[in-house]
C-alpha cells in the first residue's frame, strides 16, 4: 500500500510545506539511491496560497482547469482521469509530480460543502492511482477545513509539524484528538498520526530545548516524535531560489535533518526490494 503523508496543523507559519516539500524530494531521492526503480512521490497541494506549488514549479497560475480545484469539481466518473490529466512534473525532478493547488481553492471550500460525499472527492481518485507512486505527500493550509479533512481522509500518516514553543505543544494534543476523530467518524482505518516534527529548533534558545525535552519526556507525543529540524537560514534562500533545501545545501543542518527523517518515514511505512 503507498503510504500517504499529510502534514497538518491548524497553525500558519510552523513548516508544514517546507516539510510535505523537502520529505516528497528526500523520499523520491533516497528511495532512487537505495535502487528502487520506482521512485516517484507524488505531491499534492491543498492550499489555495499554493506555497508549495510555486517552490517546486515556480508558478502560480494553476486554475479552473489544470488543478486540484479542477479534479474537486469533476464529474465523479471523470475524477481520476481528470486528476491524472492535472498533474504536473516538478521542477526539483522529473520524479516528483505535483497536484498544483489554486487560489480557487479558497472558494471550494464553500462551492464544495452541501455536496454530498465532499469530503471523498480527494481520496477517491487518489486511490485509483497511488499506486503509481511510492509515496504521496500532501500539504495543507493552516486550518482543519473541509479540504484538510478530505486530506487526512485520503491519507494513511498524519505528520504535525510544530515550533518548539510552549503554546504549540498545548495545541498538540487537540492535533492529535482531530485525526483521530478524523479516523472515527470518516471511516479510515489505515490514518494514524505517523508522527511529530519539530521545526526551526535553535539550540542555543533554552526555551526550545526546554520544550523538546518536555515533548521526549510526554508518555503519549514522546513516542510520536519522528523528527527535528533545525531552524537553517538556508531554508529560506531554498525557497527563494524555487530549490528544494537539499540542492540549495546538501550539507546544511536543515538538509541534513529532512535526510533523516525522509530515511525514516521510508522504513516505517515501506518495504524496500532493491531494483523492484
Ligand atoms: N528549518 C527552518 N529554518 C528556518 N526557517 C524555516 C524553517 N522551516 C521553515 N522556515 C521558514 O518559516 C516560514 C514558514 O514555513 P512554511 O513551511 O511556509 O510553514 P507553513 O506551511 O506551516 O505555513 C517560511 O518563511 C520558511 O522559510
Ligand atoms: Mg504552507
Amino acid at each position: 500500500m503507498t503510504p500517504v503523508f499529510v502534514l497538518t496543523n491548524h497553525k500558519g507559519g510552523v513548516g508544514k510545506s517546507t516539510s510535505a516539500t523537502n520529505i516528497a524530494y528526500g523520499i523520491s531521492q533516497m528511495l532512487a539511491q537505495f535502487g528502487v526503480a520506482n521512485h516517484r512521490v507524488l505531491l499534492i497541494d491543498t492550499d489555495s496560497q499554493g506555497h508549495a506549488t510555486l517552490v517546486t514549479t515556480s508558478r502560480n497560475d494553476f486554475g479552473r482547469e489544470d488543478s486540484l480545484y479542477t479534479v474537486l469539481n469533476a464529474d465523479r466518473k471523470d475524477a481520476t482521469t481528470i486528476l491524472k490529466q492535472c498533474i504536473v512534473a516538478s521542477e526539483w525532478d522529473a520524479n516528483l509530480h505535483v497536484l498544483p493547488a489554486s487560489p480557487l481553492l479558497e472558494a471550494a471550500e464553500r462551492e464544495l460543502i452541501a455536496v454530498p460525499g465532499a469530503p471523498y472527492r480527494l481520496s477517491e481518485p487518489l486511490s485509483q492511482i497511488a499506486s503509481h507512486y511510492a509515496a504521496v505527500v500532501i500539504d495543507t493550509r493552516p486550518s482543519f477545513s473541509l479540504l484538510t479533512e478530505m486530506s487526512l481522509i485520503a491519507a494513511t500518516d498524519a505528520l504535525i509539524p510544530i515550533e518548539p514553543r510552549y503554546l504549540e505543544t498545548v495545541g498538540l494534543e487537540s492535533v492529535v484528538n482531530k485525526i483521530e476523530s478524523i479516523r472515527q467518524g470518516w471511516r479510515c482505518p489505515d490514518l494514524k498520526v505517523g508522527g511529530i516534527v519539530v521545526t526551526k529548533l535553535d539550540k542555543r534558545m533554552k526555551g526550545h530545548v526546554e520544550m523538546l525535552d518536555g515533548l521526549k519526556a510526554h508518555p503519549v507525543l514522546g513516542r510520536l516524535l519522528c523528527g527535528v529540524i533545525p531552524a537553517n537560514e538556508a531554508v529560506a534562500y531554498a525557497h527563494h531560489a524555487h530549490k528544494s533545501v537539499y540542492e540549495y545545501n546538501p550539507e546544511c543542518p536543515a538538509s541534513q535533518a529532512y535526510a533523516v527523517l525522509a530515511a525514516q518515514l521510508i522504513k516505517k511505512t515501506m518495504v524496500i526490494r532493491g531494483g523492484a
